[in-house]
């Protein structure tokens, strides 16, 4: 067993070269990382968590057609200079806000071979320290600190940290999944914390190890790249990062899970991403108001589920 590692994790890698099938047509031109939750790509709340946490530096691991990603994360002269001239102060931040967040360095996944595959594309910009896995399309609340408790206990115990949200036995078969070590478990600030002795990737109902899915947060040993270079294709013919945590068990490193209590949205499932538009600007100061009002006679006027619209 490893001993806890002495440096903490600082850098972020956030993997956004899926294909986005599910989102079609609209990803066939659009990275789903940049469709608008209210008024910000999902991505922009998600580089903002990893700065939240203390990773400044952020790689994104990109593919064919997310150039448009470089670009929302680069400085935009023209535009910049046209508010400048209006004098929209306002406007000007906003567009300010995505440069000034992070550090974001970008490397090429040459092919969608999988999470696994685009991991290992981060190992020169990692080196061999400890470092944080976001998932571009998963969205976590900013009231919640899902990633600071992980980061808090990989500096306890060394090893990986993985996310687990208790999605219900009869919907395991789309996730992650894994067995825990039975027994009490520790909780940091609400999030259970237990010791994860086996995973794997989207299991029949029947087999599941447990209704404890993965959730877009990780993180990992530098090792972690020793084992994807050895890890073969697994399900769906890709390099699934769970098989290369499922190694990291089986050679006894110490694998963690932090099972996530508050909200998350899967801003690349289209019902998980209407309703994070939803919730999220209903909470806001500026747009709530008004869209609240409007949403109470929306529903009050919807007919019975099963009733015809018209
Ligand atoms: P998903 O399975 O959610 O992404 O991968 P996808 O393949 O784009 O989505 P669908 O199912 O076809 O709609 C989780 C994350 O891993 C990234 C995705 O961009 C997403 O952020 N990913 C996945 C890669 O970067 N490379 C890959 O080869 C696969």
């Amino acid at each position: 067993m490893s001993s806890p590692t002495a440096r903490p994790a600082r850098k972020a890698v956030i993997p956004v070269a899926g294909m986005g099938t599910r989102f079609l047509p609209a990803t066939k031109a659009v990275p789903k990382e940049l469709l608008p939750v209210v008024d910000r790509p999902a991505l922009q709340y998600i580089v903002e968590e990893a700065a939240r946490a203390g990773l400044p530096e952020v790689l994104m691991v990109t593919g064919r057609n997310k150039a448009a990603i470089e670009d929302f994360f680069d400085r935009h002269p023209e535009l910049e200079s046209a508010l400048e001239k209006k004098g929209d102060a306002e406007r000007l931040a906003a567009v300010h806000e995505s440069t000034d967040v992070a550090q974001v360095h970008f490397v090429r996944q040459g092919e969608a071979r999988g999470l696994g595959h685009a991991v290992l594309q981060a190992s020169a910009f990692v080196g061999d320290e400890p470092f944080a896995v976001l998932l571009g399309d998963d969205l976590i609340d900013a009231r919640d600190h899902l990633l600071e408790h992980m980061l808090a206990v990989q500096a306890e115990h060394g090893g990986a940290v993985i996310a687990l949200l208790d999605v219900g036995r009869e919907n395991i078969d789309k996730y992650g999944a894994v067995a825990i070590e039975p027994g009490e478990q520790e909780v940091v600030d609400g999030d259970q914390v237990v010791r994860v002795t086996g995973l794997v990737e989207k299991p029949p109902v029947e087999e599941a190890p447990s209704s404890l899915a993965i959730i877009g947060r990780y993180v990992l040993p530098a090792s972690v790249f020793d084992v994807l270079r050895e890890t073969p294709p697994g399900r769906g013919g890709e390099i699934q990062l769970t098989d290369a945590l499922a190694t990291l068990v089986e050679r006894g490193e110490p694998v963690h899970g932090v099972v996530f209590s508050g909200r998350r949205y899967d801003t690349g499932d289209r019902l998980d991403y209407l309703k994070a538009v939803v919730r999220l600007a209903a909470e806001r100061d500026d747009l709530g108001p008004p869209l609240r009002s409007w949403l109470r006679e929306f529903v009050a006027d919807l007919p019975a589920e099963g009733a015809s619209s018209s």
